[in-house]
């Protein structure tokens, strides 16, 4: 093995991975430093595939216990199987994270077993569990080392009854009272998971509204869709403390607005407030990199460099924490690391919420357009007007588009609904192009399909929607 590389890149996430592969395939000699026995990261590992696979099959049980019935689907007796729901899920994850090992071989990335560590311009010390120790010597170092769950004061997470995503994809048992604390991404996504299989699901948040950064018409429709699944949300309250007890645990939370405080039993306590950059012995201060009070690194060129030939992406810099996010800066960074360029628009990074009915958005909300005094058009159609939705008795959500007024160039767009996270992505093709709402609504789309929304949505910009 030879010491000298282009790039070594610390972190196999998809930030990582990615711009190994990338960096691989511009004819770079790339090793990728990873201390967990598999690559792939959060996402990979303990995040959006595990997450997902548990979604899927949740959704599948409690699709044969209310709907299939009424579809004239009849069967015996409907029953959990916890231990192959998990097995099928741990099936996923195991493929994929093969998947990216083989991409690796295919790309001649080489992986390190090990902590890397910046010692310096050029060089990365990895060090395995074993105690081995070895410097790797090369021209840029790419810092992919993503994120880590945040936690709250007085509360002590054990991954067994106290949860984070991690615990909460591998829970052995369904809890008969689960708290959720947050009503972010996370928090919906796995409390639709263990209600479905039968929790009583309680979420703590500490604002008065669900998912924040979502239009606000977006997050109100979501808490009435959750509320209607039997998720019941407990606004404006802080979280003090979770009380272990031998068979109970207590989590006690206050008012907000002031004092009152309240304590809700539970038998298992997922924590889900956000997530902090994990940098924790990657030796910042000696390679000069600076971070905010968030630990988050900042980048001093706008384009991923953060000193002299070390660069930083995903969820270690700023920007929206999320896995295709990562894997954009990653790309950038091994095209702009071979003379190419590279970039990333933040402003049209899709966020997705794979619950069921989904929720998608991209771009402004209405609340981002008032308050920077942008005139913009709305149009919305509702998917109980769309006859594929009809068909298939799934009528919740509608699409919003907004549009600006003069120019009619697409500025966000807003969605809840089934299928609706695969949907998001023909308007952020229009908006990446500068579309306008004209061109979603005089683009062909196939009918009967959930799409036609997204196009009867921008048809509304300009008032000439046609209901079913
Ligand atoms: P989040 O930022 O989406 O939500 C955290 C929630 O916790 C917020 O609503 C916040 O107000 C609330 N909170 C904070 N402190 C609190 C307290 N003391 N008491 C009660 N509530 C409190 O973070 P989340 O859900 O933990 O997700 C972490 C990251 O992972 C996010 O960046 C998210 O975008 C990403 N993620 C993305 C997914 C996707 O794209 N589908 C899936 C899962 C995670």
């Amino acid at each position: 093995m030879s010491d000298t590389y282009d790039v070594v890149i610390i972190g196999a996430g998809p930030g990582g991975y990615n711009c190994a592969i990338r960096a691989g395939q511009l004819g770079l000699k790339v090793a990728c430093v990873e201390k967990n026995p598999t690559l792939g990261g959060t996402c990979l590992n303990v995040g959006c595939i595990p997450s997902k696979a548990l979604l899927h099959a949740s959704e599948m049980f409690a699709a044969a216990k209310h709907d299939f019935a009424g579809m004239g689907i009849k069967f015996g007796k409907l029953d959990l199987d916890l231990k192959q729901m998990m097995a099928q899920k741990d099936e996923a994850v195991d493929g994929l994270t093969k998947g990216v090992e083989y991409l690796f071989k295919k790309n001649k990335v080489e992986r390190v077993n090990g902590h890397g560590r910046i010692l310096g311009p050029g060089q990365v010390e990895v060090a395995t569990p074993e105690g081995d120790v070895q410097v790797l010597k090369t021209r840029h170092i790419v810092i992919a080392t993503g994120s880590e769950p945040a936690t709250l004061p007085g509360i002590e997470i054990d991954e067994e009854r106290i949860v984070t995503n991690t615990g909460a994809i591998a829970l052995k048992n369904v809890p008969k009272k689960l708290v959720l604390i947050g009503a972010g991404v996370i928090g919906l996504e796995l409390g639709s998971v263990w209600s479905r299989l039968g929790a009583e699901v309680e979420v703590v948040e500490y604002l008065d509204h669900c998912l924040p950064g979502a239009d606000g018409e977006i997050s109100k429709a979501t808490r009435k869709t959750f509320e209607s699944q039997g998720l019941n949300f407990h606004f404006g309250q802080k979280v003090t403390g979770v009380e272990k007890l031998k068979t109970k645990l207590k989590v006690n939370m206050e008012a907000v607005s002031g004092g009152e405080t309240q304590t809700l039993d539970a038998d298992a306590v997922i924590v889900a407030v956000g997530r902090r950059p994990y940098t924790e012995g990657l030796g910042l201060d000696k390679a000069g990199i600076a971070t905010d009070k968030r630990g988050v690194i900042e980048v001093s060129d706008g384009h991923f460099r953060v000193a002299e030939g070390i660069w930083a992406v995903g969820d270690a810099i700023h920007g929206p924490m999320l896995a295709h996010k990562a894997e954009d800066d990653g790309v950038a960074v091994a095209e702009l690391i071979a003379g190419k360029a590279g970039h990333v628009d933040y402003d049209l990074v899709p966020s997705v919420v794979y619950t069921n009915p989904e929720i998608a958005w991209v771009g402004r909300t209405e609340e981002q357009l008032k308050q920077a005094g942008i005139e913009y058009s709305k149009g919305k159609f509702p998917f109980q007007a769309n006859s594929r939705a009809r068909c298939n008795h799934e009528t919740e959500g509608f699409v919003k588009i907004l549009a600006d007024k003069k120019t009619d160039r697409v500025l966000g767009a807003h969605m809840i609904g089934v299928g609706v996270g695969d949907m998001i992505h023909e308007v952020c093709v229009a908006m990446e192009f500068g579309g306008a709402s004209e061109d979603i609504a005089r683009t062909c789309h196939a009918h009967p399909t959930m799409s036609e929304a997204v196009r009867q949505a921008a048809m509304g910009v300009e008032g000439w929607t046609m209901q079913m």
